[in-house]
């Protein structure tokens, strides 16, 4: 074995890398120097029938030095085509590399979320506590304990996701239709005077683009010895003012029935100037709270008396923006969502 043999395999190794145009070629061409029955590899085999230890030693040194070599044109040449590659595929992507990256962006709050938050903030700002309750109801706060006895007629006034399970009393569970349970849950652990709202989840059998199976109300209650049909009014009136931030806002009761107020209305209210101005717009249930009802709370019917209102937190968002599809705030459409940002 000669050094210009070994000088020679260098530099043939070189020359067919740097021929090699592409990954598979160039790691064949590694195998006739590199590989188990490889040009170096072979010098390296026939070095054991080398008789002198110190002839080994020298020429085992050398081949070394050789094999490093043609290690790193092999190496070169790898990046090389895998530099090409990349330029290929980004030339082909057309990808400009200079965009900013993409980025995680910061969230926000739901449209209806964010009216959650403006009707408790506007009501606490008065003096009303804020209350949650249970989405999972039994049929005798939904209905009985609001004067809606079994078999009575306005129970069919809302379509009601039954459960298929009781409580340990043994009355039906159901997923409430409205957050109005919640006048008799939350009066029963105050002592009058008694004033708070109740936002909540509420589900019923329905939709189409003005109902939705979930959807959010919020409830109000005062109750106290002397709570008028007046102050529902000028509560309601002064809250839809804060909530819409204006003041050309006119309010209208109209007679109404629900089982759980007497006599009971529903709010219009009518905007005196732009969008929707001089249309009276339906914004909320309400009314006395029944004499029943109060004596559900524990209450004693002849010595209080309040107000009781139910509003859907949808319809409030839909109005102070004017959207006219409900749906479009439960299909998150990013697109949709962002212009409430
Ligand atoms: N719970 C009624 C509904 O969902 C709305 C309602 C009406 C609530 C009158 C009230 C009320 O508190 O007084 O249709």
């Amino acid at each position: 074995m000669r050094l210009c043999d070994l000088k020679r395999i260098v530099a043939e190794a070189q020359r067919a890398f740097s021929n090699a145009t592409d990954p598979v070629t160039l790691e064949n061409e590694k195998a006739r120097f590199l590989g188990k029955t490889g040009k170096l590899t072979e010098f390296l085999k026939n070095l054991g029938k080398e008789p002198e230890p110190e002839v080994r030693k020298s020429e085992g040194a050398r081949i070394n030095v050789a094999k490093q070599q043609v290690k790193v044109a092999l190496n070169m040449r790898r990046q090389e085509l895998a530099d090409d590659l990349m330029n290929q595929r980004l030339a082909d992507d057309a990808v400009d590399v200079t965009l900013p990256g993409r980025c995680s962006g910061t969230g926000s709050l739901h449209p209806v979320m964010q009216t959650w938050e403006r009707v408790e903030q506007i009501f606490h700002s008065i003096g009303f506590d804020i209350a949650d309750g249970p989405e999972i109801e039994t049929d005798w706060y939904n209905f009985t304990a609001l004067n809606s006895p079994e078999n009575h007629p306005a129970r069919s006034m809302q379509d009601t996701f039954y459960l298929d399970a009781k409580d340990t009393q043994g009355r039906a569970l159901l997923l409430r239709t409205h957050t109005s349970p919640m006048q008799v849950r939350y009066a029963r652990m105050k002592k009058p005077p008694i004033k708070g709202i109740a936002p909540g989840r509420t589900y019923r059998v329905d939709n189409d683009s003005t109902h939705s199976p979930m959807f959010n109300q919020v409830e109000g209650l005062w109750i106290d010895k002397n709570i008028s049909f007046a102050d529902l009014k000028g509560v309601y009136t002064d809250f839809l003012k804060k909530f819409f931030e204006r003041s050309d806002i006119l309010v209208r009761f109209r007679p109404s029935y629900f089982p759980f107020t007497e006599p009971s209305a529903e709010i219009d209210m009518r905007f005196e100037h732009g969008r929707n101005a001089g249309r009276w717009l339906e914004i909320s249930g309400s009314g006395q709270v029944h004499p029943n009802v109060l004596h559900n709370i524990g209450l004693d019917p002849h010595r209080y008396i309040g107000f009781a209102f139910g509003s859907g937190l949808e319809r409030l968002t839909m109005l102070r923006y004017g959207v006219d599809d409900l749906r479009t705030f439960f299909e998150n459409d990013l697109r949709f969502l962002r212009q409430f940002i």
